[in-house]
């Protein structure tokens, strides 16, 4: 687990946050999405993926990640707007205990691609238990 804290270029107008590719982030940055006016007690996510990294920023509001290798779990809360957090491929990840307010952005080393899903948590476990997901990282992503 890779928690980022970010740089802030702050004065006394405020706080400002940069990041680039290949410095701040390890990926270049294909897509950006993020989630805002998340219902009460809603669990997002709930999937793995073949390839995909991700980065998640929750630039405003609070917001909690349960990650999962299939070994072991944890639960990361994410706060403040300078901490990312990096999500590698073959992790499974749930994101829960969003505040009213919480903006969670995401930067994603890919397309959105359904086909790099693993929607299945008895199927994920196959793979990383068997240490297949390993090789298939490395078969079919370019990393
Ligand atoms: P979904 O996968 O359910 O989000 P989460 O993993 O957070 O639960 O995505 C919700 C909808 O948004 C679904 O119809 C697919 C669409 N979507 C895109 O079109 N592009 C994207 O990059 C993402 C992440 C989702």
């Amino acid at each position: 687990m890779i928690k980022y804290v970010f740089q802030p270029h702050g004065d006394d107008r405020g706080q400002l946050v940069a990041l680039e590719e290949f410095k701040d982030i390890p990926f270049r940055v294909k897509r950006v999405y993020y989630m805002y006016d998340t219902a009460a007690g809603v669990t997002r996510g709930g999937h793995a993926h073949k390839c995909l990294q991700q980065i998640l920023i929750c630039i405003h509001g609070s917001c909690k990640i349960r990650l999962d290798n299939g070994k072991e779990k944890k639960v990361i809360p994410l706060e403040k707007p300078y901490e990312g957090l990096y999500v590698a491929n073959n992790m499974w990840r749930e994101m829960f205990d969003f505040s009213p307010d919480a903006v969670l952005m995401v930067l994603a080393s890919e397309l959105y691609d359904e086909a790099d899903y693993i929607r299945n948590y008895d199927t994920f476990l196959n793979l990383v238990k068997n240490g297949d997901a390993v090789s298939t990282a490395e078969e079919i992503c370019r990393i």
